[in-house]
């Protein structure tokens, strides 16, 4: 009856798993504070704004086409979002759901962004509303915005792979 010994994972094989996996956990809280500012080690209500290292203004409304509390939804290839008027000032927030990237729509009739694919809700300024997942995601980030001569312009990234 003489028993083998049985090939289980390692104590050597689990620390080494779990070394990874808290080196990937740290990276990642590096990477998000850098990216969205830690404030007293609080979770964000706010997201920090998308700057591009290498972006233009590109313009994503006509002034008159986003009166105040109206939702202009924009797409710029790289960058997609909504613009918006508030006390006669133009903000502007990413359309893409934080958690695992589905496009945002603006639900009007409760003035906030849904995303369609796990039922998360965030206010046009980009604070998480509702959620149904063991985590809250993060905010929106909101991006930079200018208006000028009728126009409503969004600091974005530009594409460099073409030539000319
Ligand atoms: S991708 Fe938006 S909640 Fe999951």
């Amino acid at each position: 009856m003489g028993a083998e010994p049985q090939h289980s994972p390692t104590r050597r094989h689990v620390i080494i798993a779990t070394s990874a996996a808290a080196a990937a956990a740290a990276a990642a809280v590096v990477i998000d504070r850098a990216v969205i500012g830690d404030q007293a080690g609080e979770p964000p209500d706010v997201a920090g704004q998308l700057t591009p290292n290498d972006g233009s203004w590109q313009r994503v409304a006509v002034s008159a086409d986003v009166p105040d509390g109206r939702m202009h939804p924009f797409d710029l290839g790289l960058v997609s979002g909504f613009v918006r008027r508030v006390d006669g000032q133009p903000q502007a927030v990413s359309g893409v759901c934080t958690h695992q990237g589905c496009r945002l729509w603006f639900d009007a009739s409760d003035d906030r962004l849904r995303c369609p694919c796990h039922s998360t809700s965030f206010a046009p300024t980009g604070q998480v509303l509702t959620h149904q997942l063991p985590m809250a995601p993060k905010p929106l980030p909101a991006l930079m915005v200018r208006e000028a001569d009728g126009f409503i312009d969004v600091f974005a990234p530009v594409r460099r792979d073409q030539s000319g």
